[in-house]
């Protein structure tokens, strides 16, 4: 009988798509996906460490792994992604039923050991490569990742990522054009391009050949079959003109950018090395609205930051009322080993952070309903993602903008389709599918 593994993921979609590679490597040696832990002879976790919530989380999972290999020793457990990378060898010291440890991206190291004869526990944390000529097993057929960039040369005083995934290192431009268009041949029609720092994209590549990520989004919308290409996460500081251009130019990428705040705060800001200030931000979000003015505005913020004055918090909330974001992930400044934010004089009691992001996302949803009333009365293309999540008679699906649908009609997961919005909240849009999409355009 075949071996089966089981796969839980933490963390941003880079984990997401590498587990995808995970699934689809197992499946080339021969394994097959259980469905639940219990079953599987090889146990994997893709791990997150962005924030102490995330480490405790997985930590409770591991648990249940070291109970099950208890059960039965001849079962692998398998540590990767980030969490793995912090702490290194010390996994197999704290937790040693651990059979095998790899950094993020570094999948084909899982393979190695999983075909070697070792015995002992090894753990894998140098990146060599990037793991885009493994086989994947993709989630939904008609979605795609693109791991553009490994790696971070910012040194945001809070993040642990630098420390994780190390410095910046772009993929070759004509093996991403590649890869985009064998996803396009094997029926992607949604590509989300994958990066700590999506627009510094090229930089650090050898001059001759070179290209920017403007260039890039260029090259990837060119590509037949591509209808929508989305991208995560850029840096407000990299967010020059001639990105937020390509947004009103090209036809497939999306009216949707996340553009992360962090703090409305210019000093704020600047104890967390961010490298732009209040003003900076709001002529970027002044840029995309010039440009494109339909343009959902996502974000991501953090209070709570040593230091942060009520007079530095009401900026935030100052910030997110200007801007109306279209969603926001909002999150506790949590301390994370090895950084400078941790150990800086200022650290806020836990009930003054709780109570501080309770006002911030009254702000943000309050905003977001607002900005999702534009939405109401006209007919917005969505890609079908299947059954919605709460009533079975309904269909689920995303706009370009971003913002999830449930809504009525017959259709195939995969199809773009025509849907007129009758409702809207700060989360999802209601409506009902109209005449096929290509009558609409
Ligand atoms: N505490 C809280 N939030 C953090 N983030 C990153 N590091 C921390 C931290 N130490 C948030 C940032 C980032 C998102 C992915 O996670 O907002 O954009
Ligand atoms: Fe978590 Fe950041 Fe690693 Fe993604 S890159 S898995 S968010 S620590």
């Amino acid at each position: 009988m075949a071996q089966k593994f089981h796969v839980t993921t933490f963390g941003c979609q880079m984990n997401v798509h590498d587990s995808e590679r995970m699934r689809g490597m197992l499946a080339s040696l021969g394994y097959e996906e259980a469905s639940e832990r219990g079953e599987a002879d090889l146990i994997l976790f893709n791990t997150c460490s962005i924030r102490e919530s995330a480490d405790s989380r997985f930590i409770a999972h591991l648990g249940e792994a070291k109970r099950l290999k208890g059960e039965d020793p001849q079962r692998i457990v398998g540590v990767g992604g980030c969490w793995a990378q912090s702490v290194k060898e010390e996994v197999f010291e704290r937790f040693p039923f651990v059979d095998v440890a790899f950094g993020p991206g570094q999948i084909h190291k899982l393979a190695e050991f999983l075909n070697s004869d070792s015995i002992s526990a090894q753990g894998y944390f140098e990146f060599e490569d990037f793991s885009g000529h493994l086989p994947t097993r993709r989630e939904r057929e008609f979605q795609g990742w693109l791991q553009i960039s490994q790696g971070c040369n910012c040194a945001c005083s809070y993040c642990i990522v630098p420390s994780t995934r190390g410095r910046e290192v772009s993929r070759d431009p004509g093996e991403l054009i590649a890869e985009a268009e064998a996803l396009a041949a094997d029926g992607v029609r949604e590509v989300t391009l994958l990066g700590q720092n999506v627009n510094s994209y090229g930089r650090d590549l050898p001059p001759a050949g070179r290209i920017g990520f403007s260039e890039l989004l260029r090259r990837v919308d060119a590509i037949e079959g591509i209808d929508r290409i989305r991208y995560t996460s850029p840096h407000p500081k990299d967010m020059k003109e001639d990105v937020i251009r390509v947004h009103a130019e090209l036809p497939a990428l999306c009216e949707q950018i996340h553009l992360p705040l962090q703090s409305g705060s210019s000093a704020v800001l600047k104890r967390m090395r961010r490298t732009y200030d209040r003003e900076r931000y709001m002529d970027r979000v002044a840029l995309i609205r010039e440009h494109v003015p339909d343009c959902a505005i996502t974000t991501d913020i953090i209070v709570g930051f040593p230091g942060e004055t009520e007079r530095d918090f009401e900026e935030t909330l100052e910030v997110a009322e200007e801007v109306g974001y279209d969603g926001a992930f909002t999150f506790l400044f949590s301390p994370r080993r090895e950084t400078e934010a941790a150990t800086m004089e200022g650290q806020l009691p836990h009930p003054v952070k709780v109570e501080r992001l309770q006002r911030l996302v009254e702000v943000v949803q309050r905003r977001a309903a607002e900005r999702a009333q534009r939405f109401v009365g006209r007919t917005m293309e969505v890609l079908v993602e299947g059954t919605s999540r709460t009533d079975e008679t309904r269909l689920r699906g995303r706009t370009r903008h971003g913002k999830a649908v449930n809504f009525d009609g017959v259709a195939e997961a995969g199809e773009l389709v025509g849907v007129e919005i009758e409702s809207a909240t700060s989360q999802t849009l209601g409506g009902v599918a109209v005449k096929p999409l290509a009558s609409l355009l």
